[in-house]
């Protein structure tokens, strides 16, 4: 066209950006987990602004939702302007925070604590959701879903950790385990954006933990007490949480923790070479021993051991049995685990926990539980408790029998038999 005019946006993006627009181009669904100032909010905007033009379909829709209208406006509407502002024919409205192209194509601005509904009725070719982690878990399936599905429209999801009780941690597991979503999570010390010296500064004036939220990315660093917080994370950012299929080459050991009142729990693992993988767990609460006995034997493992805690050992049956008598007769022989104190069982758990690997899909609860377990801050003495009893801590226990039985040195003990086993016959063979 001889008189077109050549626009330039003013934007350059940086290498973690090159990534998230790549990811946009390729998937529908992209989860990108970023440290602080590290540029998610401008790369969200930038591609509205670009598929805007680049995308094939007439009347381009495109929604920027935030927690708050505030956010919306403060975040993401000097953006606009400042990198919309040499297209002819661009117009803005002020009131409803929207921005149409001259080729039909607009980008409205939401925020969800003005008005979520207001989304509802309209089709989006394309939704970014900034901050996350602040979004009640309800707004994108029952809102923002419906309104991508006329037309298949893409949504980018971007925030920075805020502990595992929200949606965006929801989000980052989902993507994680589902090859169809983009997930990647940048973390300062691997960008490069902030330098070192800024690094530093911002390290001096957060505590430890505030610094790895909002600048490592690490989902557990916010819960205070966090007991294994630290080293799943490790594992996370290591990627040993991760697809893990059952290797019918080896045994599968199962840990258990039982409920007498509440949830009993059960880890299913393989020991391959000094690896651990931890590759199904079983929780729940309101059934017995035979629900569950029941419930392993049904699953396709070839088992070796049982461990269970030494508690097995109670007599708490109206017949008299102990349960580990009545899971023998079941057909379970358990291995009772050495009886050691909670701490020591914390401590080998690390351990353990370090040269492990768990299925993110049926070990989800495992992790979660990992994470929460924590201790409280006791104000009068200004120490940590013992671990907090919740639904957590269930879990961790049966981690616990896990890595107790299979430190060396402490291998749990075979429980003593209820009937000798041999071939021997007293009156010579028939
Ligand atoms: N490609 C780029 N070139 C130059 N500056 C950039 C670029 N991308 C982002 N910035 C600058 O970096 C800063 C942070 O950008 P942005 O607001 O997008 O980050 P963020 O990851 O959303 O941060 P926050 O977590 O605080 O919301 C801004 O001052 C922005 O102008
Ligand atoms: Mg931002």
């Amino acid at each position: 066209m001889a008189n077109a005019k050549q626009i330039l946006i003013p934007y350059s993006p940086r290498q973690p950006q090159r990534e998230i627009h790549d990811a946009l181009e390729n998937f529908r669904f992209s989860v990108v987990i970023m440290h602080r100032r590290g540029g998610k909010s401008m790369a969200g905007i930038n591609h509205m602004i670009k598929y805007a033009f680049t995308h094939t379909m007439p009347n381009i829709r495109m929604a920027y939702v935030a927690p708050t209208f505030r956010q919306a406006k403060s975040i993401a509407w000097d953006y606009i302007k400042q990198f919309t502002k040499e297209i002819p024919g661009i117009k803005y409205n002020e009131t409803e925070l929207r921005c149409d192209f001259p080729n039909g194509a607009r980008i409205t601005l939401y925020g969800i604590d003005a008005n979520p509904d207001a989304l509802r009725g309209n089709y989006y070719d394309l939704v970014v959701m900034d901050e996350v982690q602040l979004i009640d878990e309800e707004v994108f399936p029952k809102v923002i879903l419906p309104a991508l599905s006329d037309r298949k429209g893409k949504c980018l999801f971007i925030g920075t950790p805020l502990s595992t009780r929200n949606y965006l941690y929801d989000l980052y597991k989902k993507a994680n385990a589902d090859p169809a979503w983009y997930c990647k999570v940048f973390k300062a010390s691997e960008t490069g954006i902030i330098d070192e010296f800024e690094l530093n500064q911002l390290r001096k004036n957060m505590t430890e933990e505030e610094y790895r939220q909002e600048f490592e990315c690490d989902f557990s660093a916010s819960i205070s007490g966090t007991i294994y917080g630290k080293i799943i994370d490790k594992l996370d950012a290591q990627g040993n949480i991760t697809n893990i299929s059952y290797d019918p080459g080896y045994p599968v050991h199962t840990a258990w923790d039982i409920g007498y009142s509440d949830s009993t729990s059960i880890i299913f693992f393989q020991e391959i070479g000094r690896q651990i993988y931890f590759i199904d767990s079983l929780v729940q609460s309101g059934e017995g021993l035979p629900y569950f006995i029941k419930d392993i034997k049904n699953r396709e493992y070839v088992y070796g051991e049982h461990f269970a805690p030494h508690d097995i050992e109670q007599h708490d049956f109206s017949n008299g049995m102990t349960r580990r008598e009545v899971a023998y007769q079941l057909g379970i022989r358990f291995k009772v685990a050495p009886k050691l104190s909670v701490e020591e069982g914390i401590h080998m758990t690390s351990m353990l926990l370090s040269r492990s690997y768990f299925d993110q899909k049926q070990c989800e609860i495992v992790i979660d539980a990992l994470r929460h377990y924590h201790r409280k801050w006791n104000v009068n003495n200004k120490l940590f408790s013992k671990p907090v009893h919740d639904w957590s801590s269930h879990i961790c226990d049966s981690l616990r029998v896990a890595a107790v039985s299979l430190t060396e040195g402490t291998k749990g003990k075979q429980a003593p038999q209820l009937k000798a086993e041999n071939n021997y016959q007293v009156f010579g063979a028939n």
